[in-house]
C-alpha cells in the first residue's frame, strides 16, 4: 500500500454523476487488465479488441507497458518496487478512464499478483467492473516469439532481472479471463472477451 502523503486533501465531488456520464457515451465503462509475458500477445490482442470495440461505437482507450514507460512512467525501471508502482499509477489511471466513462485497454506484464490485486481492489472500492485476462503462452513461444529480440538479449545477459528469465512471472489463479494466445486464433480471443462484456451489460 502506497501511503497518503498529502494532508489535509478532501475529494471534491462534482454536479455530473458517472450515470450521466455513460449516457452521453452510450455504454459503461470497465478496465480490461490483459496480464502475460513479454511477447505472449498482450498488446495484440488489446489493438484488435479496441478496433471490434469501435466497430460498435464504444470508445476505447489502449494503456500499454512500453506506450507508458515512455511517457508518465518514464523514471521507473524494472525492479520489484518500480514495476509495483508501474502498476499502481496505470492502475490509478485506468479508474480515472473508467469513472469517465471509457473502456480502458491496460496491457503490461504485471508480474506480481499482489500488484494486480491492488488494482483489482482500487477499482472494486469504486464499484467500477475490473475484467483481469491473463494472456497465457509458454515461455518457449514467447522467446520464439521474440518480437522485440529481448529475450535473446538477456539470455546473452544484455538485459537483466528479465521476466521469465532471471525476474518471476506471477501468474493469476483466477482471472475472469483465461487465454491461450499459442493455441487460440485472434478472432477468438477477441470474441471471448466481447461476450464477457455483453454479459456484464457494459455495450449498450
Ligand atoms: S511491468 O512488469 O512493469 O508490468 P511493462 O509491461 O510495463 O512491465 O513493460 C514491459 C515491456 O518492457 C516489455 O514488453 C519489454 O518490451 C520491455 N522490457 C525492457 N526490459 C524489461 C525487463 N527487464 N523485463 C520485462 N520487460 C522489459
Amino acid at each position: 500500500m502506497t501511503e497518503q502523503k498529502a494532508t489535509n486533501v478532501h475529494w471534491q465531488e462534482g454536479d455530473i454523476s458517472r450515470e450521466e456520464r455513460a449516457k452521453i457515451l452510450g455504454h459503461k465503462g470497465c478496465t480490461i487488465w490483459f496480464t502475460g509475458l513479454s511477447g505472449s500477445g498482450k498488446s495484440t490482442v488489446a489493438v484488435a479488441l479496441e478496433g471490434a470495440l469501435y466497430e460498435r461505437n464504444v470508445l476505447a482507450y489502449r494503456l500499454d507497458g512500453d506506450n507508458v514507460r515512455l511517457g508518465i512512467n518514464k523514471n521507473l525501471g524494472f525492479s520489484a518496487e518500480d514495476r509495483a508502482e508501474n502498476i499502481r499509477r496505470i492502475g490509478e489511471a485506468a479508474k480515472l478512464f473508467v469513472d469517465a466513462g471509457l473502456v480502458a485497454l491496460s496491457s503490461f506484464i504485471s508480474p506480481y499478483v499482489l500488484d494486480r490485486n491492488g488494482v483489482r481492489e482500487l477499482h472494486q472500492e469504486a464499484g467500477l467492473d475490473f475484467i483481469e485476462v491473463f494472456v497465457d503462452c509458454s515461455l518457449e513461444v514467447a522467446e520464439s516469439r521474440d518480437p522485440k529480440g529481448l529475450y535473446k538479449k538477456a539470455r546473452a545477459g544484455e538485459i537483466k532481472n528479465f521476466t521469465g528469465i532471471d525476474d518471476p512471472y506471477e501468474a493469476p489463479s483466477s482471472p475472469e479471463i483465461h487465454l491461450h494466445s499459442d493455441k487460440q486464433s485472434l478472432d477468438e480471443e477477441v470474441n471471448i472477451i466481447l461476450a464477457e462484456l455483453e454479459s456484464r451489460n457494459i455495450l449498450n
